[in-house]
């Protein structure tokens, strides 16, 4: 398997406030990563620091992209270098035209500006793979686009600018069964040998029609689990109690045996007092 991104001790801090706290994982090219876990835990965070908002903080450890840090590297240029982001919320740009938007984006990566004719019949192919309202290519980016046509609309991105690592962040969310249907489909087709889809998602409805090789579920800033999508099926019956008890139960061990340190230092130094 061809390691595509590691991420490394990674601490994230957003207004200073520590969200990722260690965090340890690696992607594969050829696969798609599933991450799951509760709200507010930082999966979102986790995501946006991959791409580089430069509102995380890493505050500690490191993010390989091919075997190089990107901690230095810009957004434009991880986008450039194959990395994109469906967001969560995506962002409404008034004043950009979705066409206008595309193309500049499309145009960043190539060596040779795309034409005007073959941007169009490339955008009026993928527009109609995604049964989406030819309109909303001349509207403003996702202005008044409703919470549906948003996640079809970082769909269409994705199948333009065809990265080669795809985060999607609750990408299922808002979508109507259809909808849902028609998206697992353009994800599913851009799954090849050079494609990594690391996918998160609170449902299990996504994972049936997108399969993912790994589950990795999100606890507290840190990664408690990973396996196979057999470990869906256990959170989609059972929540996350289970882990979260496996995780306190770690903690509590890990404390008992740092506070009996302690009192040995302490004693130590009371012994070694008393002797003076
Ligand atoms: N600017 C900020 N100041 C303080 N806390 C913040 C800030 N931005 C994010 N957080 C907190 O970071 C935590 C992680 O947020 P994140 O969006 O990564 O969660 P998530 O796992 O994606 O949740 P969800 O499943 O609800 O999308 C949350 O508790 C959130 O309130
Ligand atoms: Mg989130």
């Amino acid at each position: 398997m061809k390691v595509i991104l590691e991420v490394k001790n990674l601490h994230v801090a957003v207004d200073n406030k520590e969200i990722l706290k260690g965090m340890d994982l690696t992607f594969y090219s050829g696969k798609i990563h599933a991450i799951m876990g509760p709200n507010g835990n930082g999966k979102s965070t986790l995501l946006s620091a991959i791409m580089g908002h430069p509102r995380y903080q890493i505050t500690k450890g490191d993010i390989l992209y091919k075997g190089q840090s990107i901690l230095e590297m810009p957004v434009d240029e991880r986008s450039r270098a194959g990395i994109f982001l469906a967001m969560q919320y995506p962002q409404e740009i008034a004043g950009v035209t979705n066409s206008d938007f595309l193309k500049a984006a499309l145009n960043a990566r190539l060596e040779k500006t795309i034409s005007f004719y073959d941007f169009f019949n490339r955008l009026k192919k993928e527009v109609t793979n995604l049964k989406m309202d030819p309109q909303l290519s001349h509207r403003f980016l996702n202005e008044g686009f409703s919470g549906g046509e948003k996640k079809r609309n970082e769909i269409l991105q994705m199948k333009l600018l065809k990265p080669e690592l795809a985060l999607f962040d609750e990408i299922d969310s808002g979508l109507d069964v259809d909808a849902l249907r028609l998206v697992g489909k353009q994800i599913n087709e851009s799954r090849n040998d050079d494609f990594c889809g690391i996918i998160v998602s609170h449902y299990q409805r996504i994972f049936d029609i997108v399969k993912p090789d790994f589950v990795h579920i999100l606890l507290d800033g840190k990664i408690v689990k990973s396996g196979d999508s057999s470990l869906i099926n256990k959170i989609d019956s059972e929540g996350y109690d289970f882990l979260k008890l496996d995780f306190k139960a770690t903690n509590k061990k890990r404390q008992s045996v740092t506070s009996l340190g302690l009192c040995g230092a302490n004693l130590k130094s009371e012994t070694e007092s008393n002797k003076k």
